[in-house]
């Protein structure tokens, strides 16, 4: 009963942002993201009667407080729907920094509802997995599957899943994912989606513009139509951002590097080099740009002051297990 999981981030190009239900993780609207192949998550789950408690490690340390409660409430999900007793022990391992932005609870519960799915003994379909795992968090259902995904907003839970548009070999873009110097951030994206459906004013507003948003999106993976894949990801994620800094209290995550690179995108594209971004809760910035620009935009980025990190993404393969355990 031990079993590990690989899986890939995954970059929003229209958000999720704000929920319908918060137990069931039900969104308030649909959202379309890229899977990415370079920022990972392994997780390796094992219910054994050996285990008197269950216990979680990530990265390396034992989990504590919230962040642990998370991870057992999932597997609590999991042991429920199995009909197992057993304890369970969970380790799993990022690529990348966690918490910096770069949609770490994604590829970390799509890893491990895979894991604890496959080592409790379930036999689930891609949508079903899916479905578990986006009540772990929202972003995940939709890495575990590969290419382009979109998760279907509903107000009832089997009816909220991903399912894939293209897979990661259709329309090869790039996710430049640039890191930038940062404060650690003061909230949370769940406290924060959760203002803002309470007290952002321009909610609502978003909320009908995110439905066109959508189908363009849809069509330009199909269309594999960079120009408005690019230009619609960019304007969804700025809409996104308004609907953040409209909060009370205010959710401004960026940093002076964030808002360089955003200058930055806008100067290298009145250049001829196309290229848009777009930015999740943290202050690093994902650039799409085409396979052909991406060498000289990591040159031009990599000598922007406040640029720490930068991570070339193809589209990236959807979760899946793997044979090599981390214990
Ligand atoms: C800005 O999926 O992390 O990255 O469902 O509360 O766990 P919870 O939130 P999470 O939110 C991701 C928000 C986003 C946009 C997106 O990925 O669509």
């Amino acid at each position: 009963m031990k079993s590990t999981a690989i899986a890939n981030s995954n970059t929003a190009l229209v958000k999720y942002w704000g929920k319908y239900d918060e137990k069931l993780i039900l969104p308030m609207n649909g959202s379309i993201s890229m899977t990415v192949d370079k920022l990972n998550t392994t997780t390796t789950v094992e219910f054994s009667s050996d285990y008197k408690n269950d216990l979680v490690e990530l990265n390396g340390k034992k989990a504590e407080g919230k962040e642990s409660e998370r991870v057992i409430e999932h597997i609590d999900m999991i042991r429920k729907i199995s009909k197992l007793d057993e304890k369970a022990k969970v380790a799993s391992k990022n690529n990348f920094l966690t918490a910096a932005g770069l949609a770490s609870s994604a590829s970390g519960f799509a890893a491990l509802t895979i894991a604890a799915c496959s080592a409790a003994g379930l036999e689930l379909d891609k949508k079903e997995l899916s479905i578990i795992a986006r009540q772990g968090s929202g972003s995940s259902c939709r890495s575990i599957f590969g290419g382009y995904v979109e998760w279907l907003a509903a107000k009832t839970s089997e009816k909220s899943y991903a399912k894939q548009i293209a897979d990661e070999n259709y329309f090869d873009i790039r996710d430049i994912a640039v890191v930038v110097e940062a404060a650690k951030r003061k909230h949370g994206t769940r406290e924060s989606m959760q203002a803002s459906v309470r007290t952002c004013p321009l909610y609502d507003a978003r909320l009908s513009a995110v439905e066109k948003n959508l189908k363009i999106v849809r069509k330009a993976v199909l269309d594999k139509d960079f120009t408005s894949l690019g230009k619609t990801a960019e304007f969804d994620s700025l809409l996104m951002h308004a609907i953040a800094l409209t909060t009370t209290p205010t959710i401004l995550n960026w940093s002076a590097g964030t808002i360089s690179v955003m200058h930055a995108v806008q100067d290298w594209r009145a250049e001829g080099i196309e290229c848009y971004y777009t930015i999740d809760t943290g202050a690093h910035v994902h650039i799409l740009s085409l396979p052909e620009n991406c060498r000289e935009i990591i040159k031009r980025v990599k000598l922007i002051g406040s640029v720490i990190d930068v991570i070339e993404n193809k589209p990236g393969k959807g979760a899946e297990t793997i044979n090599k355990h981390l214990f």
